[in-house]
């Protein structure tokens, strides 16, 4: 084990923590608040943060969309330079905090914004920003990652900078209240699998970074098991608080992680506009059976710890099934067809588009190439 490790994000939890934004970010600093199709504008999160920021210079901009497109936030890159602005609050989800990162290292690069997507450019420097989520998913209010998609392209890529971890994170449960049930399944899919992605490798005798991945997949499950109490304060915080745990960087220090399935998944969205977390419904169980001996001794560990599994010579096969079933009876997709996608063509789309980014060796052992990476796809058909 090696590593070092900081998250320099301050976490603001609990209900009206919005307040804390008006101390959180300097009174000198000029405020353009980022946020997306509209939904802070009716359940309240728009006008606590107006209320934070009263007396402030701030302007706003909207309509940030799910798997934000550069197209649309170059506007506000162009929006920031125009009016002289120094500090973006992001208000929303994964999109919205995303789009922010890159609209703030986007401003302080004079060459073109995509050229950080395509890693032309490194990012060293980035406005500071700060956010107020509004989905508990992606764990991108206290990281350093990214991805912006290129709708002309048809592109999703990721980029990461330390430059770009939000100063601070407000986390108040209540804020999910309106969010549709829709989105709460796409949120724990997506927190379950950032989990999976860093503890489904192969064992090293990481005992803090398994036993902590377990206590987080075992709160998902539960959080899954008991969907219908998603109306309780306590299942609201617990369900935050572990998705942003799932990926602020800490279970991952020191150990091998496989984000082969994200990788596919942000193929699978740019190419058909699948959300998300339901990308990775779809490629997660196959991918875990076509890799099956690589990783068949933590999932054996994660059938015992996670799923309270019998330790039957079956049980990594059985562990699988079991993710499997989680997400089904969240109701979200496990095969393509499932999503509306019969494209015959699917998976040599996918690889194509995997090779085409670079992406030649995936998987904790580099053993998931493009070849691979069709079959995974076929096999989610
Ligand atoms: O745009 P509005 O009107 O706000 O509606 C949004 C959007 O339609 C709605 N929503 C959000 N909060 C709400 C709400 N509706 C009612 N009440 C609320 N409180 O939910 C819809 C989806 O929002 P979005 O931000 O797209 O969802 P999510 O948080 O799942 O983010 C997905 C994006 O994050 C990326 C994904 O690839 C995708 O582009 N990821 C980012 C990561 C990171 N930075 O570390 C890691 C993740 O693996 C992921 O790849
Ligand atoms: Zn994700």
């Amino acid at each position: 084990m090696k590593f070092s490790y900081s998250n320099p994000t301050a976490i603001h939890f609990g209900q009206g923590k919005i307040a804390s934004i008006a101390k959180a970010i300097d009174p000198s600093r000029k405020v353009l608040v980022i946020y997306g199709g509209g939904s802070i504008k009716t359940n309240g999160v728009y006008d606590q943060v107006g209320a934070a920021l009263e007396g402030r210079t701030w302007m706003e901009f909207g309509g940030v969309e799910p798997n934000p497109a550069v197209e649309t936030l170059d506007k506000a890159v162009a929006l920031i330079r125009k009016e002289g602005l120094d500090y973006i609050l992001a208000v929303g989800g994964g999109s919205v905090i995303d789009g922010s990162k890159y609209v703030a290292a986007a401003c302080c690069y004079d060459g073109n914004g995509w050229d950080i997507l395509l890693g032309k450019h490194r990012v060293k420097q980035a406005l500071p920003l700060g956010a107020v989520l509004t989905l508990p998913a992606t764990g991108s209010e206290s990281n350093g990652g990214a991805v912006i998609t290129r709708r002309t392209t048809k592109e999703k890529l990721v980029f990461s900078s330390d430059a770009v971890y939000p100063r601070f994170a407000v986390l108040d449960p209540d804020v999910i209240k309106s969010l549709p049930e829709k989105q709460i399944a796409n949120g724990l899919v997506d927190a379950f699998v950032h989990v999976c992605e860093q503890y489904l490798t192969y064992p090293v005798q990481a005992w803090v970074q398994d036993g902590y991945a377990e206590v987080l997949l075992r709160n998902l499950v539960n959080l899954s098991l008991q969907f219908k109490e998603r109306d309780s304060d306590s299942w609201r915080a617990n369900f935050m608080w572990t998705a942003n745990q799932a990926l602020n960087g800490l279970i991952g220090v020191g150990v091998p992680q496989d984000w082969a399935t994200h990788m596919i998944g942000h193929e699978l969205t740019a190419e058909y506009g699948i959300d998300h977390a339901r990308t990775l419904a779809i490629v997660l169980p196959a991918l875990l059976r076509n890799q099956l001996e690589n990783k068949k001794v933590k999932l054996a560990q994660m059938g015992r710890s996670v799923f309270n599994l019998a330790p039957d010579v079956d049980l990594p096969q059985r562990t699988i099934n079991a993710i499997e079933q989680l997400f089904r009876d969240l109701g979200v997709p496990v095969r393509l067809s499932e999503a509306g996608v019969t494209d015959p063509k699917a998976a040599e789309l996918i690889a194509a588009g995997i090779e085409g980014h670079g992406m030649r060796k995936l998987g904790e052992k580099g053993v998931i190439t493009p070849d691979v990476v069709r079959e995974i796809v076929a096999a989610a058909a």
